[in-house]
């Protein structure tokens, strides 16, 4: 995204990024919790919202507002290097959107839940009584692979979502920037001019494209291939 020097209010984050990311932290604790009290009840369906909000969120980051769209901030070594340098410096750069190294652990996020979600579809337990929607469709062996894999994406996705937390706090407490706020309202305080305006796409777009992608999950564990 444009680099810009601190005034005027911007809106940075659609709707759709916001309740998104909220529900992905929400349903993350959810299914961290039923994992724990092996609730399978409530971890299948919050498994399934799960899958709902990262496929709605792979999908937005292809044809949504500029600030949410990968080819707008998914930045090649040498801009992430550049950003990792100003890293440590007291305030550093602003961004409007994610800076190319956040960029980083977003593109991770998403990748380790699109993975966990795969994963939990298939997953077998011992017994093979809890076993994922799709599950019938891979050997007794593969999905308990599957399941043991699960388990372990699920260690790296609380390492990267501690570290994630761990930036923005940073970001918060030693540079003086509040990123957690503008992933609230959607605003944030930024230079006036010297930048590119944001697009913004209609959240009824939005709102379409997530009951498709909600149905196509819900389809697909209703209804799965035989
Ligand atoms: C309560 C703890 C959390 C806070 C305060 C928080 C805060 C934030 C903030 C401020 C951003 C925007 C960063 C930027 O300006 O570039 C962000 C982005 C993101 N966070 Fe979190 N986060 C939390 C937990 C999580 C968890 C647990 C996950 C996933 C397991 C997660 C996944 C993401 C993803 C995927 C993005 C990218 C958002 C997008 O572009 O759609 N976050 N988070």
């Amino acid at each position: 995204m444009a680099r810009v020097p601190p005034g005027e209010r911007v809106k940075v984050w659609d709707g759709a990024v916001r309740l998104v990311h909220w529900g992905i932290v929400a349903a993350f604790a959810v299914l961290w919790w039923s994992s724990g009290e092996r609730r399978m009840d409530i971890h299948l369906p919050a498994g399934y919202v799960m899958a709902t909000l990262v496929l709605f969120r792979i999908v937005w980051g292809i044809v949504g507002s500029d600030t949410a769209r990968f080819s707008r901030f998914v930045r090649g070594p040498a801009a992430v290097l550049g950003y990792a340098r100003t890293f440590l410096k007291p305030r550093g750069a602003l961004w409007v959107g994610h800076n190319p190294l956040g960029a980083l652990s977003v593109v991770a996020l998403l990748g380790l839940l699109l993975a966990q979600v795969a994963l939990g579809l298939v997953s077998v337990d011992t017994d093979a009584i809890e076993s994922g929607p799709l599950a019938h469709l891979v050997s007794f062996e593969t999905g308990r692979q599957a399941a043991r894999m699960h388990g372990l994406v699920f260690d790296l996705l609380q390492i990267v979502a501690g570290l994630h937390v761990l930036a923005v706090l940073y970001y918060l407490i030693v540079k003086r920037i509040d990123l957690i706020g503008p992933m609230v309202t959607g605003f944030r305080r930024l230079p006036a001019g010297n930048r590119r305006p944001v697009r913004m796409v209609s959240p009824w777009i939005a709102l379409a494209l997530f009951v498709l992608v909600a149905a196509a999950v819900w389809l697909l564990v209703t209804h799965p291939p035989r």
